[in-house]
């Protein structure tokens, strides 16, 4: 392995950033990028050694460095950002937006301006899709560090695995690092799970079928393992890709222990909206075995009831199946960890070993990227003396199928189980059919109204009709992911709760989906289901 580059005092223009990070990703042995200040520019110890740049690492030591103390943050990545921009969240986010074109580009064919997708273009292809975001990855990734460096004014080692040799002692690109606190961040990844056939080629998870090399061929028949958001949002772009797509899940879709409040009426839309557009969802079977010689054949499953067994044909196997966290590369510190390998904190992000902190995906709780972020940032604010409790039981959570599905507070069902006197608005209303129903409408659904489908979405929100706190909302269709972040906020803020005559107090910039305009309906007198 190389030495490696020093970058310390060197300034490197954004618009370099992106090709050196492609270069040490086709050849890591390139050895370390250092961006570590010499004695004479600073010789206090590290406040924090940050192992992980991710979004737990970066955003916890760029934190550190804000309120004046000395950080240094490790990368086995040559970039700072962690999965989120190079295999999850990013190409998640381009995959689902392909979805959501693919499928108007389907209701729209031979209509207004658009080709006959249809009948003569018929397909997209996942390969040409996966390459676009493969060609622009590394400038996002240069964003990071730049902005790491010029602005944040942060410390890094990047393109080298750090190594823990005790809680106050790192070692990393041959070097010996000495520190008050040890920040562990270093996430999760995609774990096989145990099926016969796993290492077929043809089996691909999120991170793998990144890789020219696993995912080599266009596949036309895809078999999904997994019933979470994963399994969901690829599974949902392949079919609208035109890849015919079945998912087996043991649990109904949707309804893993990972997802909370998860309302059965937006469950089901989205479940029949996803058959409506061809996949096939098997509930209720667990995998036996992955089929096939050398390539994968397809899936031989088992229905959990009645033990039937039975086989789903694909060239392309994607296991969706949930990931585990790296926390064994830290068993010479002891840590107390849960039975899925999590590393257990308290609420100020600090392990069972006094002054070592973890955060992101390696502790328990949703793999999302505002815990990863705000359990990196508070654990900075404790090792700076600032002492701070983070407690991440409630959030507003989202998945795409080809809509964005967005949800936060209670389900009707459990509103119901806590609350006596419960009230729901809802888009369509209750007794009416998707069919003859032209809303919700907003931006993004238009021509789903001018269609007359039935394909708008779900609006729907759950109130206590005698306090009139809003309990609960969801939603599915376009645009309001945004807004659900400070509905949520103000939800769980506002003393007494946010009520149904302050959401109809809000002035909407209308043509929007209509939470307040709904609620306005409504707020002259006693709250009836609407
Ligand atoms: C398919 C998918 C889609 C997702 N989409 C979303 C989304 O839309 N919105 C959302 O909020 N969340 C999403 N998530 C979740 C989100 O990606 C994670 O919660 C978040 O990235 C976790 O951040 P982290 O910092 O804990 O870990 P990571 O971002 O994984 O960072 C860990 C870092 O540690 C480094 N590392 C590992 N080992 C070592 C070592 N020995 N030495 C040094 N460095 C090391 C890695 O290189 C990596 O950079 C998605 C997840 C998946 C799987
Ligand atoms: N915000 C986003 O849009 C987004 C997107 C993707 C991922 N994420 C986050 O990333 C994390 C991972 O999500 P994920 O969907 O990949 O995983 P997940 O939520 O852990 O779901 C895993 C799925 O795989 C199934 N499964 C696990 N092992 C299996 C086995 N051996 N055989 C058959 N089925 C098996 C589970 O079934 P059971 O339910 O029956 O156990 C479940 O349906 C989550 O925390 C999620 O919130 C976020």
């Amino acid at each position: 392995m190389s030495t490696g580059i020093d970058i310390w005092g060197k300034f490197i223009p954004l618009a370099e950033w992106g090709p050196l990070v492609d270069e040490y990703l086709r050849d890591p042995a390139k050895g370390p990028i250092i961006n570590v200040a010499p004695p004479e520019v600073d010789d206090r110890p590290y406040d924090a050694i940050f192992i992980g740049g991710g979004a737990a690492g970066r955003f916890g030591s760029a934190f550190l460095k804000a309120r004046g103390g000395r950080q240094l943050v490790i990368d086995k990545w040559p970039f700072l950002g962690g999965s989120c921009p190079h295999e999850a969240c990013v190409p998640h986010h381009v995959f689902s937006e392909a979805a959501r074109m693919l499928d108007y580009a389907r209701l729209m064919s031979n209509r207004y301006w658009c080709e006959d997708f249809e009948n003569v273009k018929k397909r997209a292809s996942i390969l040409e899709i996966r390459d676009g975001f493969l060609q622009s990855r590394g400038a996002g990734h240069g964003v990071m560090n730049f902005q790491s460096k010029e602005q944040l004014n942060m410390e890094y080692i990047l393109n080298a695995e750090a190594r823990v040799i005790d809680k106050n002692t790192v070692e990393a690109a041959g070097r010996i690092f000495k520190c008050r606190n040890l920040v562990l961040a270093i996430g999760a990844r995609p774990t096989p799970p145990p099926i016969p056939g796993v290492d077929k080629h043809g089996v691909v998870n999120f991170a793998s079928m990144l890789h020219p090399d696993v995912l080599d061929f266009e596949p036309n028949r895809c078999v999904i393992v997994g019933g979470g958001k994963t399994a969901i949002e690829y599974g949902s772009f392949f079919q609208a890709t035109g890849c015919q797509t079945t998912i087996l899940t043991r649990s109904q879709l949707m309804r893993t222990k990972g997802l909370k409040h998860v309302d059965e009426d937006m469950r089901r839309w989205v479940e029949d909206a996803m058959k409506r557009r061809g996949m096939e969802i098997i509930d209720n079977v667990e995998p036996v075995e992955i089929l096939g010689n050398s390539h994968a054949t397809g899936v031989r499953y088992r229905n959990m009831t009645t033990g039937e067994e039975f086989t789903a044909e694909g060239d392309m196997i994607f296991l969706g199946t949930g990931e585990r966290p790296l926390s064994d590369q830290f068993d010479v510190l002891g840590l107390e960890l849960d039975e899925k390998g999590h590393i257990i904190v308290d609420a100020t992000m600090q392990t069972s070993v006094p002054g070592v902190y973890a955060c992101g995906d390696m502790i328990p709780g949703p793999r999302e990227m505002f815990k990863a972020r705000k359990s990196g940032v508070t654990a900075a604010r404790n090792i700076m003396g600032e002492y701070t409790e983070y407690v991440y039981e409630e959030f507003p959570d989202f998945l795409h199928s080809t809509y964005e599905v967005v949800w936060t507070g209670l389900s009707e069902e459990e509103a119901r189980q806590q609350y006596s006197n419960v009230v729901t608005i809802k888009l369509p209303p209750d007794g009416v059919r998707r069919e003859d129903c032209a809303l919700p409408v907003g931006d993004g659904s238009m021509f789903f109204a001018l269609e007359g489908m039935g394909e708008n979405g779900l609006l729907k929100s759950v109130i206590d009709g005698d306090s009139r706190k809003i309990l609960g909302l969801q939603f599915v269709a376009f645009g309001v992911r945004n807004a659900f972040q400070y509905l949520d906020y103000l939800m769980q803020k506002m003393p007494g709760g946010f009520t149904a005559d302050q959401l109809a107090d809000v002035n909407e910039l209308f043509l929007n989906e209509g939470y307040p305009q709904l609620h306005r309906l409504r707020v002259g007198g006693p709250l009836r289901d609407l």
